[in-house]
């Protein structure tokens, strides 16, 4: 399928996905919205693909959401379409893992998005906000809640509260990104990773996803035994067996997610 505001590719077993709206930041509309989400199905349903890589460009993963789109919105616009909500979804739906590639602008609805991946890689230049306040909303994609979760109430109310940006440096000493790498090899380091993800047995991959994730949702003792269960159940798969008899023969396993 041909796509206006993002470039797809899918490279070896790595799907990119990179939000392509210069002229705007990439500020999320309806349209990109839409279309990241057949892309994220698509991807979801292409079995060559391991472990998707969602990047924007270097000046912005995305500015927010689309402020021109929105600005003459009543409540019964937003709220009888549950905007934002289904747009989303898709992005929660996907089973394999998702790295998000953030260079410069991070803003709003884009670091909204970019906390919805499974983890976030930045480059030094990436600049991290809550800054719906200025414009006499809140965030509306979850930054509330993910970035608690992620930074802590102190600085998350801070952020909220004055709109200010985060630097990489910051972001990373808060546990909001994984790493920070310099703005040239962003995309390099990050394929990299990706495709170190794709060599594992995709269906440890979403076990481990579903595990991490089920400790944002549950308590303690029923996240373990969630795990548990799950370490428990991959003892019945072919990549358990690979994995394990690969070790004992001292050569590399081949997975093939059965
Ligand atoms: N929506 C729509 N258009 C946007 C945009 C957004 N979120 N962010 C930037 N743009 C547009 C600008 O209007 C401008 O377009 P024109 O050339 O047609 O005027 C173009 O992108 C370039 O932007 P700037 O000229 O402003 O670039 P800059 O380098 O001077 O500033 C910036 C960059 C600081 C990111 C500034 O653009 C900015 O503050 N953007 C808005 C950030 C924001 O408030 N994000 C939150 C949005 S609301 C939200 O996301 C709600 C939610 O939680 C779901």
């Amino acid at each position: 399928m041909g796509y206006e505001t993002l470039i797809v590719e899918v490279e070896d077993h790595v799907g990119v996905i990179q939000l392509n709206r210069p002229d705007a930041l990439n500020a999320l509309n309806q349209q990109l919205l839409g279309e990241l989400s057949d892309a994220l199905d698509a991807m979801q349903q292409n079995d060559k693909v391991r472990c998707i890589v969602l990047t924007g460009s270097e000046k912005a993963f995305a500015a927010g959401a689309d402020i021109k789109e929105m600005s003459d919105k009543s409540f019964v616009d937003m709220f009888s379409t549950d905007y934002f909500t289904h747009e989303t979804e898709s992005v929660l739906r996907c089973r394999k893992p998702i790295i998000a590639a953030v260079s410069g602008y991070c803003l709003g609805g884009g670091c909204e998005l970019a906390m919805m991946c499974d983890f976030i890689l930045c480059s030094d230049t990436a600049k991290f906000g809550q800054p719906e306040i200025n414009l006499g909303v809140v965030a509306g994609i979850g930054g509330t809640q993910r970035l608690t979760r992620f930074v802590g109430k102190s600085k998350s109310m801070e952020m909220h509260l004055t709109g200010r940006f985060m630097d990489a440096e910051e972001a990373e000493r808060s546990g909001l990104v994984s790493r920070i790498l310099p703005v040239k090899k962003l995309m390099e380091e990050t394929m990299a990773t990706a495709a170190k993800i794709a060599e594992k047995s995709a269906l440890t991959s979403m076990a481990v996803k579903e595990a991490v994730n089920r400790s944002y949702e549950t308590t303690l003792r029923e996240g373990v035994l969630f795990e548990r269960r799950l370490f428990h159940s991959l003892f019945a798969t072919e990549d358990q067996s690979e994995g394990m008899a690969a070790f004992t023969e001292k050569r590399a396993p081949k997975f093939r997610g059965k």
